[in-house]
């Protein structure tokens, strides 16, 4: 539905001096910041008291180019302060987690936002905006606005229909790619939907203070479903990818090379194939329409059971090298879910190297450039052996390359090693999974 921006409403006189950013994550604290360089009074809101006393002091919580420097500016003009309690304010954004259900039926897990609008209800008034930037389900705005309605009967909620209410309510997706973020945030387009033209009008007003990407108006629902649309296909693309990938095994055939010849046609242009799909986006996503409509959503349903598929096939294949190699150490690299990031949530390559350590303990390695960020955040990974890049190929002799981190890439491919390139670090010279064996009797470990 497109919503037209035509009336000027009463509400719309409500100025927008202060707002509160609640959850201060790789899209909260950027979003705050980038409002407070607006020239915004921003409380930014997180229930992690670690992180808000770290953006109080003006240190970044989370590994991203140039927003370490955007957060101690902002921090030091005082236009932006972290609190743990929501307080009063002009608008609300909500940029919380949307993981799914860990119970196998991969039902969406909205519970994080429903604690947000419940502390939002506690300080909201009339004229208030509330903007949800989390991806969500198809109805979550909706759902929000029957929230708050359940526990403020004394406000006027808006109507379905589009009528106004005493507080206004939008729905706009964050289409930012971690590494690029205080860059995307600005350029890119954003869809901005609003549950009435009001609602539209002032999210809009207020994102074009900073967005200098073109802004699309619609209704709520529609741009909650743009943001699925877009994970979904992404993991649709990766999905081809990565079963082009294990086919190429099974022929015999370097999966790189075919897809360089491939994308030579005018109109094909294939991913790269990866140790499977992770992150808090795409390997989510997708399951939100599942979940909507699971009756209906065969493709993406298979999509995701295929990019599921990978981490246990890339299992599979190393256990065949350790076999040939009895007394290998091995190294794995990389255990992010993309490169050159310091996330490792729902990563399949940090899930292959615990699957690994637990099946070899003592024998496995592992390399990461944000190894220490992970080890702060995630207990599973006390069970890890890191070392740096060096030291790993000096003691192992088996080598699965799971993540592509640049300065992976820079380096020389290792000579006199069993190489398993899942992510195309040595593309050049091995196939997805093709094995490359050392030259019989070369040495292929130090004792550790
Ligand atoms: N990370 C990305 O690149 C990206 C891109 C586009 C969209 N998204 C979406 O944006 C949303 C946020 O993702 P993120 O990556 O920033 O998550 P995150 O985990 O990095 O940050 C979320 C923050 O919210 C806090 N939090 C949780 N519940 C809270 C509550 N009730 N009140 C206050 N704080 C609370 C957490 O402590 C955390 O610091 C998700 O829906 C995600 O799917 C993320």
């Amino acid at each position: 539905m497109k919503l037209r921006i035509a009336t000027v409403s009463p509400l719309v006189s409500f100025e927008i001096k202060k707002m509160c950013v609640i959850g201060l994550g790789y899209v909260g604290l950027p979003t705050a910041c980038m409002f407070a360089k607006a020239g915004l009074e921003v409380v930014g809101v997180d229930v992690d008291e670690l992180i808000v006393d770290k953006v109080n002091r003006g240190e970044v919580p989370i590994v991203e180019p140039g927003l370490a420097e955007l957060l101690r500016d902002m921090a030091g003009s005082g236009r932006l302060r972290a609190v743990t309690k929501t307080e009063p304010a002009d608008a609300f954004f909500i940029a919380v987690p949307t993981p799914f259900q860990h119970d196998g039926t991969h039902a969406p897990d909205v519970s994080y936002i429903e604690s947000a609008i419940r502390s939002i209800a506690k300080v909201v008034v009339t004229g208030n905006l509330v903007v949800l930037e989390s991806t969500s389900p198809v109805g979550t705005t909706r759902h929000i606005i029957e929230v708050l309605r359940s526990i403020r009967p004394d406000l006027r909620m808006p109507g379905s229909d589009g009528t106004e209410g005493d507080i206004d309510f939008a729905y706009s997706p964050e289409r930012v790619i971690p590494g690029s973020t205080t860059e995307e945030i600005v350029r890119n387009d954003r869809v901005i939907g609003g549950v009435s033209a009001r609602s539209a009008e002032r999210a809009l007003a207020l994102y074009k203070q900073f967005v200098t990407g073109k802004c699309h108006v619609t209704d709520d629902k529609t741009a909650e479903m743009v943001k699925l649309a877009e994970n979904a296909y992404r993991d649709v693309n990766i999905a081809y990818a990565n079963e082009l990938s294990v086919l190429c095994d099974r022929f015999g055939i370097d999966v790189w090379e075919l897809i360089e010849l491939a994308n030579r046609h005018p109109r094909v242009s294939i991913l790269s194939p990866g140790p499977g799909v992770g992150g808090h986006c795409i390997s989510v996503d997708p399951w939100f329409l599942v979940a909507g409509a699971p009756d209906i959503a065969r493709l993406v349903r298979t999509v995701r059971e295929v990019n599921d598929f990978k981490p246990h096939y890339v299992y599979r294949k190393v256990e065949e090298a350790m076999e040939v190699h009895p007394h290998a150490h091995l190294a794995c690299l990389g255990l992010s879910y993309k490169p050159d990031i310091d996330d490792f949530r729902e990563s399949p390559a940090l899930e292959i190297a615990l699957r690994l350590n637990a099946k070899w303990p003592g024998r496995v390695v592992v390399v990461d450039p944000n190894g220490a960020v992970l080890q702060e955040r995630e207990e599973r990974a006390g069970a890890l052996t890191f070392l740096d890049y060096g030291a790993a190929l000096q003691r192992c002799g088996v080598i699965v390359g799971l993540v592509p981190h640049r300065s992976f890439r820079e380096r020389e491919t290792p000579e006199g090693k069993v190489l398993l390139d899942i992510a195309g670090i040595w593309a050049k010279e091995a196939g997805a999974h093709a094995i490359i064996e050392p030259p019989v009797g070369a040495k292929l470990w130090t004792a550790a």
